[in-house]
This record gives structure tokens, sequence and C-alpha cells, in this order.
């Protein structure tokens, strides 16, 4: 793999995708990694990432200089690129001078491997206080701006790169193309990691894993439990039985695209719950959002639970009907992306906190092991897997709901004609951005309902006194932050007509302008 070393900020997420989209397959370790144990994971190239605001600053993470020794290429980015030029000898400098983002950069190494056939003058992302005033002994200085003399800098000779600003970021505009000449040119790789070979490999490390016992898998409706199931699927057909637990608080159609779509496509064992009266009676008289988010949650794991107990029961009759304990329930499906193993600190207690956020919180004493395919995959990725095995485009391309779903986009209390009304709405958002040719320009488009606020309209010839509908388009690439999407006029205009005619007692249309932070994705 390519090795991206976290120096503790935001970036080395951002940088693994970015060295992904280049086809090339990369891992994140953390800063503290040794050189010994990099030379254990044999990495075909290491791209430090970015960090702190300085190398000097007391507890500032340093880098293991004899990893710089090993003969691997190494792309030093930002805090990276100062810790690499003062491990090597060179001089990092309190300039007192802040770059903070778009900055002019000027390219004298426009023939060098990291920097060729770029342009001489370009805009980079930077956000940096120190600042590398002279560059390491044998190293050529490939790029400078206004308040850095040394913004680039290289040694062919030891394969060893650096920039100042952030390629990984949009912003810098020709940031892509400074990793992959990084990992084309100056490391050599050939950019053949994809879909396919992944679909390959994780359905030989299933098919090790889970042997001849029998699995279950939680659909939740959404892209991530529909992708894991599909790929197990794939590698022990029906050994795998996938439970969908209708909570009446989905999306108009989701129901009949897992069991008709999904299941045509994948041919899943798929058993469907019928929980909407129990979620709806549960929720009955609660307007408080996180008591909402437990009650759901709670009503899950014991949908889920009794379904699963059932089929474990019946796995049992029929294991020991034919003697054998082959046909136990011994493992659950998760599926657990990789930013949610990284977040969590790599590895251990990833599936509790997955689990959380996921559904609400599955079963904390079930015992079943977990299957996780989509532990190393990012979201772009796992819809990729999707269209690779052939799952619908209206599941794999859909936008990301939250597990308490509709329930958490009315604000006030719960109730069957409200969700009617909801999902009716949301409906119609969602046509008329895919219309429109918008799905991929926005992460995803909550649409709440307001349904303790009223507000006087009119129409035809009557005074109507009925509720706002709120629309959340977001643009993101994690929704960790996000920015209010600026849809075009004519899109809005569509939708809130739409909406006022066609969905009762809705008589008003707003849009919500706030990134987040401050806003949170979702209202609740
Ligand atoms: P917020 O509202 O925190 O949302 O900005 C960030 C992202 O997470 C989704 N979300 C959830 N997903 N279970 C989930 O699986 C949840 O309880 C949940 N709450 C929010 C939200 O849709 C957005 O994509």
């Amino acid at each position: 793999p390519v090795l991206v070393v976290d120096f503790g900020a935001q970036y080395a997420q951002l940088i693994a995708r970015r060295v992904r989209e280049a086809n090339v397959y990369s891992e994140i370790v953390p800063h503290s990694i040794t050189a010994d144990e990099v030379r254990e994971k044999d990495p075909a190239a290491i791209v430090l990432s970015g960090g702190p605001s300085s190398v000097y600053e007391d507890g500032a993470p340093s880098l293991d200089g004899e990893i710089l020794d090993l003969g691997v290429p190494v792309l030093g980015i930002c805090y990276g690129f100062q810790a690499m030029a003062k491990s090597l000898g060179g001089e990092v400098a309190h300039t007192g001078l802040r770059e903070y983002g778009a900055t002019d950069v000027t390219v004298s190494g426009t023939e060098s491997v990291l920097l060729g056939d770029q342009p001489a003058s370009q805009v980079t992302w930077m956000s940096h206080g120190d600042s590398v005033a002279k560059a390491p002994e044998g190293f050529e200085v490939l790029a400078s701006s206004a308040s850095t003399p040394v913004a680039a800098f290289a040694s062919d000779e030891r394969k060893l790169y650096g920039v100042q600003w952030h390629p990984e970021v949009k912003h810098s505009a020709y940031g892509q193309a400074v990793l992959e000449n990084f990992l084309h040119r100056a490391a050599g790789l050939p950019g053949d990691w994809n879909s396919a070979n992944v679909i390959e490999e994780q359905v030989a490390r299933i098919k090790e894993q889970v042997g001849s016992a029998r699995v279950i898998a939680g659909l939740s409706g959404g892209v991530d439990s529909a992708v894991a199931a599909a790929l197990v699927h794939e590698a022990v057909g029906d050994q795998l039985t996938c439970v969908f637990v209708d909570h009446g608080l989905l999306r108009a159609d989701e129901r009949k695209q897992v069991e008709e779509d999904y299941v045509a496509s994948t041919g899943v064992r798929l058993v469907t719950v019928d929980a909407e009266q129990q979620f709806l009676d549960a929720l009955a008289g609660v307007s408080d959002p996180e008591q909402k988010r437990k009650i759901i949650g709670r009503e899950f794991i014991r949908t889920f639970e009794a379904a699963a107990e059932a089929l474990v029961l019946e796995a049992r009759a029929d294991a020991a009907a034919s003697d054998s304990d082959a046909g136990e329930v011994k493992f659950l499906v998760q599926g657990t992306l990789y930013p949610d193993v990284v977040e969590s600190g790599g590895g251990s207690g990833t599936a509790n906190i997955k689990s959380h956020h996921n559904v609400g919180g599955l079963p904390e004493d079930m015992t079943f092991e977990l299957v996780e395919p989509l532990r190393t995959l990012f979201k772009d990725e796992v819809r990729a897997v999707g269209r690779e095995l052939g799952l619908p485009e209206v599941i794999v391309g859909r936008q990301p709901f939250p597990g308490p779903g509709l329930g958490i986009r009315i604000v006030g209390e719960v109730t069957k004609d409200r969700l009617e009304l909801l999902r009716a709405a949301d409906k119609i958002a969602r046509e008329e951005l895919t219309a429109a040719g918008l799905d991929e320009e926005i992460w995803q488009c909550p649409v709440v309902l307001l349904a303790d606020v009223r507000s006087v309209g009119v129409q035809g010839d009557g005074r109507t006194y009925g509720h706002p509908i709120v629309l959340r388009p977001v643009s993101s690439e994690d929704a960790m932050t996000a920015d209010w999407t600026r849809l075009p006029y004519d899109t809005l205009a569509k939708i809130s007509n739409r909406i006022t005619n066609e969905v009762p007692d809705v008589n008003r249309v707003v849009l919500d302008v706030t990134s987040k932070p401050p806003g949170t994705i979702e209202w609740e």
C-alpha cells in the first residue's frame, strides 16, 4: 500500500482518498509509526500529511527520521513537508507570516518529476505559519510564493519530495496532478487498484472467514448495508439471510426498492419485519430529538433482535435435523466504512461505535462475530463496488439517510399523517433534483417538516393555515463539514411549486442557507 502518515489534522483521510482516486490503494497510519513498523508494511510509497501549525510547538508530532532513509519514495505535505525539511537538515523558520487559503505559487520546476508539465504560475491552497527557509542539502527548490521562498522541493536521487500547499484540496488547481506525478512518475506505481479487485479480494476473505456457517445482515435501505450484504451474498450465497425492518420512518418507495429491486438484482433471501405501528406507538407524544433517537434506536434493536433470534432458532432446528452444526448463525454483516475505522483509532472498538451511529445500536449482547467487508473503503468506493456488483442505481446512488429516518426530520411529534406528508414532499424534492441532474452536486438534501409551526397562506380564493417544509441541500466531502448548495432558482421554484400544490397542509417552502458548522446537516 501507500501509507498516509497522519500528523493529526483532518487532511489525512482526504489524502488517502485522493491517492485512491489515482487508483492506488492507501492506508492511514499514525505519525508515531516507527521505521521498523513501516518496513514491516512494505509500502510502495509514503505521504506525510499536514498537521499542527508549527514544528516548534510544544508536543508537535515528530517523524522517525529513519523513515526517510528506507529508500521508499516520500511526499511531504504542509506540516509533513516541514517535518521532512527539519529532519533532513533544512531550515524551518518562524516567519510570523501566515498564509491561509488561496495562494499564488510560482513554479520553477516545470520540468521536474513532481511539478512537470504544470503552469509556472498557479493557485494553491495553503494553511501554515512557519515556512521552509532553506531546502536540505542536495534538494532542488521547485516553487515559491510571496512569503515562502521554498514552497516545494525534491531530490529525485533519494525519491524525496515535498510541497507546502495542500494538493489534496480541490482549491489547489493542479493538486491531483501533484499527487499523481508523485505516485505514478516518482514512485512508479501503475494505478491498477479498482472496484473489481476489491470485490475479488473481499469475496475470498469472506469465504475464508465464514466457512459453511450462516450469516445475517440488517438492511437499512442505505447504500452501505446494501453493498456489504451484496458482497457477502456474492461470497456465500444463501448462507446469508437479510433482515429489513420497516419502521414506517422510511422514504417513499424505499421498501419496494429493497424488496423488489435489490432482491431481483442480488437474489438474496430477505425477511421484512412490519414494525410501523410499534414505532408509532413508541413515539407517540414525544417531540424531544434526543428522546426520539433513543426510542427509535431501542425499538430497532428489539425488532432486529427478535428477527435474528427467530432465524437462529430456525437454523438450529435445521442443523439438528441434518445432524451437523454447519447451519448455525455465527456471523452478522456490518457496513462499517473506513472513516469509522480511522476515527475510532484504527480498529479496536470500532464495531461498537459504528453500530451506534448506524441504526441506533445493534444488540450489545449478541454473540455474533462481525463480517465487515467495507472496512477499508470510502463512501464513493462503496458506490463503485455496488455498481460493479450490479445493484440498482436507486439504491447505490442514493443520498445518505440517517438511521432514525424521517423520525428526526419532523420537528415536533411524529405521527402517521405527518410522516405521509413529509414522505410526499421528500419524494418531490428528490425527483426534481434527479430530473435537474443535480444528484452528483449535492451530498444530500434533507427535507424537514416544521410540524409545530403554522403560517398563513392563500390558495385559490381561500386562506390557508399550514406548515412549512424546509429544504436543506448540502455539499460535503464527508458530512463532517458542509456548505449549503447553491441550487438553481428554477429547480427550487419547481420543487416549491410542486410541494405546495401537491402536498396537503403545506403552504410554504423555505431554504436553509446555513453551513455546518454552525448548523448540523439534520435538524434534529
Ligand atoms: P449531522 O446532522 O450530524 O449529520 O450533521 C451528519 C451526517 O450523518 C447523518 N446522520 C445519521 N446517520 N444515524 C445515521 O446513520 C444517525 O443517527 C444519524 N444522524 C445524522 C446525516 O444524514 C448526515 O449525512
